[in-house]
Order: structure tokens, then C-alpha cells, then sequence
């Protein structure tokens, strides 16, 4: 088969107490994945922060314990479903980072933006390396924007406070509901308040409230959703050139690097419809901008499955025989309007960057003026693929050769 699907990565976000980290697990025990519990992480690093007597809420992003703390903290994952075990320096993280103490301490660190670059790094390092759920407060809007399936939960702040009561009594403990409510919503206006990753549904979410729901009936709602996205991944195809075949860095170097694109919309009719684009590559999904209103925007919103392709280093040859070098990539996947203002703002300064390299000082400017008038769409792809014919000696990486060598090696085909 051709083709890089992505690594299944479900997402499961939404506030304090909605029940994330039990669904999680009990959602990766059915798929036989890991549960990465990111909530643990950064409780793990507030509590170091802590012994160290560092206070986030007046921080210098410079300072020295927080380099010694990140330093510190090299999270990796181990067992599946109910088995999972996040590990700091290869020791499972400890008892001490579940109480309501770590909770707030975590979500202040959360707020530094020196603390969220870290945490981006460590948890993408660890999606890369493995299938996997993950849960948090921005597992789908910032960590895995192309996540293959994503999930927010929320609840009401009294039930959300009668759930933790519920579980403090089963471990022999007691509180009052009152004051519980009252720290889940201060906790809530902590992780949707801060400006960086603020707590939120992705677009592409599935919001669930599960305030009237049992814990089985959420369950079924978020395996009904992996299905239903397992069902509706496209199919890898077989490649009949598969010494052209490039491999997947090579397909994102030559998205990251291509000019413009071309996007392929299936209205159901009998014609088909594509359009040029100037576009952007950024944390593995595509961005591009355009007019808000058109044929295409209303294509989209009827059939969000598109397909875009870069054409790139095209250089005809004639060498006894006519012939032409070439770098293309195919990216199949779902097409989204980008809602939040914070998104669509980076993806215009990025689009801004990449075509005006020279002028990123009006790069603000530009995304400030344009605003209003513009609609930005992400591209999540699900399936990405390529071909090339390079000049012999370009030495390109991922090139047609190299494929050969790394496939002897037993990398993904
Ligand atoms: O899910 P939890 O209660 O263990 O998370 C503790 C805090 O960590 C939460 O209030 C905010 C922060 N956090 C975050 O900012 N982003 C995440 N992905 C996970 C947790």
C-alpha cells in the first residue's frame, strides 16, 4: 500500500472533574492504546516548580529553576488501556500529584508559555512515537489538531462537584459540595481564561454533555465516535510506480516547501470541481484563506473530504529521451472553517510569513486588516503521499533511492 495514515489519536478534553481521565482509560482499554493522562504531567512539573519555591504567578520565563525543572521532567509512556503508566525519568509518577493542592498548582503553571512549549514538545514526542488517547484541557486544539478522532466533555460546575464528592467518599474521605463547586468553577476560569491553549472544544469536536448521562452511556457515545471515524478513514491505494514513492518526511518537506496547491471539492454532481491555492503548512495541518462566500465554501459545507496536491521542483529533461523532474505530494483528508479567532489570526501571520518573507513587520498589520473580510479554513489530512523523480545527483532526502534503502531498514511503507 501507499500512503501515511495517521497515528490514531483520540483526544478527550474538557474541565476539571467531567470525567476525562476514567473515559479515557476505559476508552483505550477497548482499543488496546496507551492513556496518556497530560493533566498528570503538568501536575508533575507544578510539584517540582513547587519544592524548588518557585511561584508561576510571578514569573521570569528565564528563570533557573524552571530550566532545571523542565530538565527534570522526560515523560515517557508505558502499557495500554488500565495498564498505562506515565513515567518521569523512567519511575512512575507518584500518589502526590492527585491531590486538589497539585490541581491548582498545575493550572497555574499551565498559564506560563514557557511551561505549555514544553508540555507541546514532550506530549507530540510522545503521539509520534505510538497510537495512543490522550486527554487534557488542548489535546485537540493545540497538541493534535490532526487527531483521528476528538472528544470534549463538559458537565455542570454541581455535578461535575457531586461526582468528585461521590469519589472522595469511596476513598473514605468527606467534603463540602459547596466548596468543591466553587474551586471546580475557580478552576475552570483558570483553564478557560488564560490567553495561551485556553480550555475549549476543537471545531472538529464532539461536545459531549454529560451532565444527564451515566458513565456507559458517555462510553458508548465516544466508541460510537471512534467508529465511526475508523469506518470513514480513507484507503490507503497501491501505488503502481512505487520506485517513485517518497516517504513521509519527504512529503511534508515538500508541502512545507511548495509554492500553492491545488483543492479538490466533491460537490456530487457529475463535474468536478478545484481550485488554486496559496496555503501554509503548520503542526501538520494545512491552512489556507479565502473570500467568505463562493462556490467552494459551499461545497465544503455539504462534503468536508477534499483532496490537495503540491507540485514542486518541476524541472523538464531531455536526456535522449524527453522527461521531467518532479516533487509531488497528495494530501487526502477533511476540510474545516477555522472558528476561533486565535487560530485564524496565527494561520493569517503565518500565510503572511511564508508569501512575504521579506515583509514579516507588516505581517500583523496584514492579518489585523484582513480579519474581518476573510475566512480561514484548516485542512486535517488523514492520509498523505507522494512521488518523485529527482535528478540523479540532487541527493534529495526521501527521495525514490533512499525509500529503497530505509524500506530494507523496515520503516513504514
Ligand atoms: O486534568 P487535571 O486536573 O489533572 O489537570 C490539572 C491542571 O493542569 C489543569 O487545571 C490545567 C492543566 N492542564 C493543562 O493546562 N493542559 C492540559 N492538557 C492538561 C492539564
Amino acid at each position: 500500500m501507499s500512503g501515511y495514515g495517521r497515528n490514531m489519536i483520540v483526544t478527550i478534553d474538557g474541565p476539571a472533574g467531567a470525567g476525562k481521565s476514567t473515559l479515557a482509560v476505559r476508552a483505550a482499554e477497548e482499543l488496546g492504546l496507551p492513556c496518556l493522562d497530560t493533566g498528570a504531567m503538568f501536575r508533575t512539573l507544578a510539584l517540582k516548580l513547587e519544592r524548588m519555591g518557585f511561584n508561576p504567578e510571578k514569573a521570569d520565563p528565564d528563570a533557573p529553576e524552571l530550566k532545571r525543572a523542565f530538565e527534570s521532567c522526560v515523560f515517557s509512556l508505558e502499557g495500554v488501556g488500565a495498564s498505562s503508566r506515565l513515567l518521569c525519568r523512567g519511575r512512575p509518577v507518584g500518589g502526590e500529584i492527585r491531590t486538589e493542592r497539585a490541581g491548582m498548582a498545575a493550572a497555574k503553571a499551565a498559564g506560563l508559555p514557557t511551561v505549555r512549549e514544553f508540555m507541546k514538545k514532550a506530549q507530540r514526542k510522545l503521539g509520534d512515537s505510538c497510537p495512543l488517547v490522550a486527554e487534557g484541557r488542548d489535546m485537540g486544539t493545540v497538541i493534535f489538531p490532526g487527531a483521528f478522532c476528538k472528544i470534549y466533555l463538559s458537565a455542570s460546575a454541581r455535578v461535575r462537584a457531586e461526582r468528585r464528592l461521590q469519589q472522595l467518599r469511596a476513598d473514605g474521605q468527606d467534603a463540602d459540595i459547596r466548596e468543591l463547586e466553587s474551586r471546580i468553577r475557580e478552576r475552570d476560569g483558570q483553564d478557560e481564561g488564560r490567553t495561551l491553549a485556553p480550555l475549549r472544544p476543537a471545531d472538529d469536536a464532539l461536545i459531549i454533555d454529560t451532565t444527564d448521562m451515566s458513565p456507559d452511556e458517555v462510553f458508548a457515545a465516544i466508541m460510537r465516535a471512534v467508529r465511526a471515524a475508523q469506518a470513514s478513514a480513507p484507503v490507503a491505494r497501491p501505488v503502481r510506480r512505487r520506485d517513485r514513492e517518497i516517504n513521509r518526511e519527504a512529503v511534508l518537506d515538500l508541502l512545507e516547501r511548495g509554492e500553492y496547491g491545488v483543492l479538490a471539492l466533491d460537490d456530487g454532481s457529475s463535474w468536478p470541481y478545484a481550485v488554486p491555492l496559496s496555503y501554509v503548512l503548520s503542526d501538520g495541518v494545512l491552512y489556507f484563506h479565502c473570500a467568505q462566500s463562493g462556490r467552494k465554501i459551499g461545497i465544503m459545507a455539504r462534503n468536508n473530504r477534499v483532496c490537495f496536491t503540491v507540485v514542486a521542483d518541476v524541472e523538464p529533461v531531455y536526456a535522449g529521451s524527453f522527461s521531467t523532474y518532479y516533487g509531488c505530494a497528495l494530501v487526502i483528508g477533511r476540510v474545516f472553517p477555522v472558528g476561533d479567532r486565535e487560530e485564524k489570526k496565527q494561520a493569517l501571520l503565518l500565510l503572511a510569513k511564508k508569501y512575504f518573507p521579506e515583509h514579516t513587520d507588516k505581517a500583523d498589520e496584514y492579518a489585523e486588516r484582513s480579519f474581518e473580510s476573510t475566512a480561514v479554513y484548516r485542512i486535517v489530512p488523514e492520509l498523505l503521499s507522494g512521488k518523485a523523480k529527482n535528478r540523479p545527483e540532487s541527493g534529495k532526502s526521501g527521495s525514490p533511492r533512499s525509500v529503497g534503502a530505509e524500506k530494507a531498514a523496515g520503516s513504514p511503507a
